[in-house]
């Protein structure tokens, strides 16, 4: 057996002589960005009216803002420039010929690329159902003219340190998800597990009628469950054999490191159990909280099915990939020995016995995964946490 090299060595000590529930919590806290440093970015703002004065009243009232503003005449001239702009805040006028107001925000809040930028209507137009109609376009927000500038400079800088926030909420999760993605392929042999291993799970959690909120969260689990592996070595993550007692405190961390890692988060409260609890058994002979029966959150152990048959119907260094029979036949067997929840094996067994059954879960989330668009955006920030993982490792 090969030696543990002395910087493993005194991680798996460290590691040991902290309690379990303190190991999860010993990473330093999350700071989002203070609010006066999101203010002080220079915005774009996007100005959709077709008077002309309209827009240079518009543009006197933001002057002192130090804010790029830009200028469509109507909501085509409006869609070319979101296009090839990053635009943070959208101000259209409701009365427009040919696309209304109200159109043109339905249509930004349709677009993928552009649903997060916030929209504040403005219009003569007065009455309770006209601002109902506008909020229902998906507006963030809604002015009745005439126009107060301090009215509209205070709304203007509320919903820019909104943008901000969610801006900064997002790049955190991307940079999660990626994290994840590097992880994954740091092991050759598990390429595209992630993806699906989250399709499987989505289309389990259809097939016992989970809300869409728990898809959601399936779909995030499928990327984010192994995310504690950061933690774990490769000498040990990669070990040919078994793991010694030692190695396995390690390995076993990486459900408690995960959920550390992703709890400051609080867009991922729903897939934490996952992240903790997708190594349980059904009688309670798992880790990391020895959690028996319906104690183990139902999404962790509908994941974990999903897990357990991707890798058997996966290739292995030392196996064969298993025909899905012989996969079904696997995890029934391990439901008769307790370990598994009957019931939703049988369901599970049931679904992956039907041709197209993974379809289903990879479309609900299409929309999410663009392939391509991902792997485009994500594959200099894999290459860079990759290379940082490494050092940390070292
Ligand atoms: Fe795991």
């Amino acid at each position: 057996m090969r030696p543990l090299q002395d910087t493993t060595r005194s991680r798996v000590s460290a590691l040991r002589s902290i309690p379990r529930e303190a190991a999860a919590t010993t990473l330093p806290a999350f700071h989002p960005m203070p609010s006066h440093l999101l203010e002080s970015a220079r915005h774009t703002i996007l100005l959709v009216d077709p008077v002309d004065v309209n827009r240079s009243l518009l543009k006197g009232i933001l002057k002192a803002g130090s804010y790029r503003l830009l200028e469509a005449r109507n909501p085509v001239e409006a869609m070319v420039v979101l296009e090839r702009e990053a635009v943070d805040l959208i101000i259209a006028e409701v009365m427009m010929p040919e696309i209304s107001g109200m159109e043109f925000c339905r249509r930004v809040k349709r677009n993928r690329r552009t649903q997060l930028v916030p929209v504040l209507l403005v219009t003569n137009l007065n009455g309770v159902e006209n601002e109902v109609a506008g909020l229902e376009s998906g507006a963030d927000e809604f002015l009745t003219k005439p126009l107060h500038p301090l009215i509209v400079r205070t709304r203007v800088r509320a919903m820019l340190r909104n943008k901000m926030a969610f801006d900064s909420l997002e790049e955190a999760e991307t940079i999660l998800f990626a994290l994840a993605q590097t992880i994954e392929q740091r092991d050759k042999e598990t390429s595209h597990h992630c993806q699906r291993l989250a399709a499987l799970s989505v289309a389990l959690g259809i097939a016992i009628g989970l809300p869409e909120e728990d898809l959601v969260a399936l779909h995030r689990g499928g990327y984010l469950h192994d995310i504690g592996k950061i933690a774990v070595p490769d000498e040990i993550l990669f070990k040919q054999g078994r793991l010694t007692d030692d190695e396995w405190v390690i390995m076993r961390g990486h459900t408690l490191a995960g959920e550390a890692i992703c709890r400051p988060m609080k867009s991922l409260s729903q897939v934490l159990p996952i992240i903790r609890n997708h190594h349980e058994k059904w009688d309670g002979t798992g880790y990391p909280d020895a959690l028996a029966g319906e104690d183990i959150p139902l999404l962790a152990r509908v994941l974990q099915l999903a897990d357990i048959y991707d890798a058997l119907t996966s290739t292995r260094s030392y196996k064969e990939a298993f025909q899905p029979a012989r996969a079904i036949e696997i995890l029934e067997r391990e439901a008769a020995e307790g370990w598994r929840d009957p019931e939703l094996v049988s369901v599970f067994c049931e679904i992956v016995r039907q041709p197209g059954f993974l379809t289903r879960g990879t479309e609900l989330f299409a929309a999410q995964t663009d392939e391509a668009e991902v792997d485009e955006g994500l594959k200099g920030m894999r290459e860079s946490l990759s290379r940082m993982s490494r050092e940390l490792l070292r």
